[in-house]
């Protein structure tokens, strides 16, 4: 079966099986010992986080565990509970409309709720640890359902448990997230205030900051539908202070961010513009021109021609910097 449809990058690659699943019944019986395909799996979510450099002679799995529904409540908080194979941006549209706060500066990012934890998605000021509960993983293994606290989940920068220690081990079947029934607005981060500001806003709400957020992404994002991206394909890259005062010094301009009282956040896609990649296309894969940090196919490309020139870029952006960039992209 072709994966085509379901990677955002639109590369054209096969599965050997593909199957997708409903409830913990289908999953169990999927990745039963004599069930085809146990040798290689990939869980699949919407395919937004995820370059395809060859075919996958393994078993493809789609999440398409649904529902949501609200689990509790205290003083401040709701608890809501949303099924891994629910579409990420419907479940923070459908808490926007109930009135629960805390995730609409996370709207319009592609992708599964079952997805969200893997990294830790982040936009705009918050990060899917702000808000998170716990989420229930099906252990492939021991065949049973396991809770993950968010302790226990080691949220970091584009970074989970699931990425590391168990890669590969477990299959996200629900997240329950904290939300607020008060908000408390996150508009200091980067375009918001002046988006909010140029829509006319006089009064803040939970729709309007979601807005605003559509509003900015969609200036500067490419739609997947037009043209194939994963969104920022590198992290921003994280130094200690020391290793940025030289470069501070060499390049007064660079873009940086303290992250923590010892560490700084550099713009990757500032360091990938100085050295030259934004606009430039290589056959169909490109760097996009309106944010270096994201690499596009415009059509034809496949995954290694991709893989190709992000290799590229990391070569230069070491050369030009001394800092070597970290794809944030799953590569398959
Ligand atoms: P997939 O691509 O299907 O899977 C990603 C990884 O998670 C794979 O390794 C997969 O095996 C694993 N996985 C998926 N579901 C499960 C599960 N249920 N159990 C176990 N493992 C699983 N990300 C951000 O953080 N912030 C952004 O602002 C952002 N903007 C984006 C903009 C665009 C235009 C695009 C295309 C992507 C953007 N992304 C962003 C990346 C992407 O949207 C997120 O990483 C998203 O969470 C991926 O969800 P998915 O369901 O598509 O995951
Ligand atoms: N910049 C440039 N040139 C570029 C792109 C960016 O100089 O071509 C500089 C600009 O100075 C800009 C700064 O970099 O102000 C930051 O750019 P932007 O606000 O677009 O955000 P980002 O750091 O490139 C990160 C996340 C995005 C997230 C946005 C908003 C990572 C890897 N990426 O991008 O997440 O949406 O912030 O919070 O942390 C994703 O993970 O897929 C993703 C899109």
């Amino acid at each position: 079966i072709s994966l085509k449809p379901f990677n955002t990058f639109g590369i054209e690659a096969s599965a050997r099986y593909f199957a997708s699943f409903h409830n913990l019944d289908e999953l169990g019986t999927l990745l039963h010992a004599n069930a085809p395909g146990q040798d290689n799996r990939l869980i699949l979510g919407g395919g937004s986080n995820i370059l395809l450099t060859r075919n996958f002679d393994g078993l493809v799995l789609q999440n398409k565990i649904c529902g949501i529904e609200k689990v509790g409540e205290d003083d401040t908080y709701v608890y809501v509970k949303a099924g891994a194979g629910e579409n990420w941006h419907q479940f923070v549209l459908h808490c926007i409309t109930q009135g629960y706060a805390g995730v609409e500066n996370l709207s319009l990012i592609p992708g599964s709720v079952g997805a969200s934890p893997m990294q830790n998605i982040g936009a705009y000021g918050v990060e899917i640890k702000d808000v998170f509960h716990e989420l229930e993983a099906w252990h492939i293994q021991d065949r049973q359902l396991q809770t993950f606290t968010l302790a226990e989940c080691r949220f970091g920068y584009r970074e989970s448990v699931f990425k590391h220690q168990y890669k590969g081990q477990f299959v996200i079947t629900s997240v329950t997230y904290r939300l607020r029934k008060t908000p408390q607005f996150n508009i200091s981060y980067g375009a918001i205030q002046q988006e909010l500001d140029a829509m006319g806003v006089k009064e803040l709400s939970i729709g309007m900051v979601s807005q605003a957020v559509i509003n900015i992404r969609s200036s500067k994002l490419p739609d997947w539908k037009q043209v194939g991206n994963a969104g920022s394909f590198f992290k921003n890259p994280v130094i200690t202070n020391e290793q940025f005062q030289p470069l501070k010094a060499q390049f007064p301009a660079i873009v940086a961010f303290p992250s923590g009282p010892n560490h700084t956040k550099l713009a990757a896609g500032w360091l990938i513009e100085q050295c030259g990649w934004k606009g430039v296309r290589r056959g169909d894969a490109g760097c996009y021109p309106k944010q270096a940090l994201v690499l596009v196919n415009y059509g034809q490309a496949t995954g290694a021609e991709v893989y190709a020139l992000s290799a590229a870029i990391i070569r230069s952006v070491e050369d030009k910097f001394g800092v070597t960039l970290e794809r944030e992209v799953n590569i398959i």
